[in-house]
């Protein structure tokens, strides 16, 4: 369908009561679940800062083991003896640089030879850039790290998953998905055709997790595994650290001063991860522990096939 044909559908498509609802979320607190996780795996990407961080020392708390998936050997290290010693729990990592393709692949493969279940995927690493970067494979950076390393994690996964009868992934998504209004621009991924703005880029990134979703979630119909994407609060973390001095100094002066801890994050998905009332629940964004409907542009089923075919081409799967 023609790009302007698409932005019209979906500006009849909006509706004044999801932002209403959006607004009303954003100010509950997430839903608690208090049950243990013990010895259960739980792999997250992204475990050294912020929400990841906040969310491996909850499932370390209730006796889940900890596997990780970062960039940085010294945080990891860090990371996983602090919890080790803090909460008696087995904590390991594996590094790789989700910008990477050949990491991408080589951690997959890594995570499908685990020869216990995983019983909770959380997709969680990501970056907020405010100027274009590629990486070395020749495509735009935010769209790799935020999309397509869980599309290719998950896709790769898939049959271990399936194979285990039970496991959840979760995706760290954002309501920032709202800020790529007019859709998913399958034509100009890497912003070649248009300018380039950290907003619409993490928009467009988060909107490529969500359609992904849709797909995923028909490919596990009655498999025991679900699939699920969460917004997890405007919680204080490190996130946009690679921009420049005036991005940072604006953040820390305005934006971190409006924000709350990544805590809430990390009790939302506990919930998500391990509450018996979510277990059947799947193909479903949350904001916190909360469902809710996103915008159209991550609804939309004809684009959802088409970025299906086009992560496969550029992840060379
Ligand atoms: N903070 C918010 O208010 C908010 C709101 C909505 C959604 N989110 C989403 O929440 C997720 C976590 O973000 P955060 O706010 O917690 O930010 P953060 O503190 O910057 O944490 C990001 C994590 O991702 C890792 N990471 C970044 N690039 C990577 C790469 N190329 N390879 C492997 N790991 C990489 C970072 O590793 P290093 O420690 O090595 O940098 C860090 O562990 C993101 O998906 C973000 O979009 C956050």
């Amino acid at each position: 369908m023609k790009k302007k044909k698409k932005f019209f559908q979906y500006v009849k498509q909006y509706k004044w009561s999801n932002i209403f609802s959006m607004v009303r979320n954003n100010r509950l607190s997430p839903k608690i679940c208090k049950e243990d996780f013990t010895e259960k795996l739980v792999v997250i990407t992204g475990a050294t800062s912020g929400i990841g961080y906040y969310t491996a020392r909850k499932y370390a708390a209730h006796g889940a083991t900890i596997l990780c998936v970062n960039r940085n050997i010294q945080k990891s290290e860090k990371l996983c003896r602090e919890i080790e010693n803090e909460f008696g729990v087995k904590c390991s990592y594996k590094i790789a640089d989700l910008s990477n393709l050949k990491d991408i692949y080589r951690v997959t493969d890594e995570l499908s030879n685990i020869k216990t279940p995983i019983d909770v995927m959380i997709h969680n690493a990501g970056i907020y850039l405010t100027k274009r970067e590629l990486t070395s494979d020749g495509i735009e950076k935010v769209f790799v790290i935020q999309y397509l390393s869980s599309f290719i994690i998950n896709f790769i996964l898939l049959d271990k998953l399936k194979s285990q009868e039970k496991a959840r992934v979760i995706m760290v998504n954002s309501e920032g998905h709202r800020f790529a209004a007019w859709g998913l621009r399958l034509d100009d991924l890497n912003w070649e055709k248009r300018r380039y703005s950290g907003l619409k880029s993490y928009g467009s990134a988060k909107i490529a997790q969500l359609l992904s979703m849709m797909v995923f979630n028909e490919h596990i119909q009655n498999t025991g595994v679900t699939i699920n994407s969460m917004h997890p609060g405007a919680v204080k973390t490190d996130t946009g650290q690679e921009n420049g001095p005036v991005y940072l100094w604006f953040k820390r002066n305005f934006i971190d001063k409006t924000l709350k801890s990544p805590e809430i994050s990390a009790e939302a998905l506990y919930y998500l991860g391990v509450s018996k009332e979510v277990e059947a629940v799947s193909g479903k964004f949350f904001n916190l522990t909360t469902e809710e409907e996103p915008a159209p542009p991550a609804l939309d089923k004809e684009v959802a096939v088409e970025l299906w075919n086009k992560s496969i081409e550029l992840a060379g799967l």
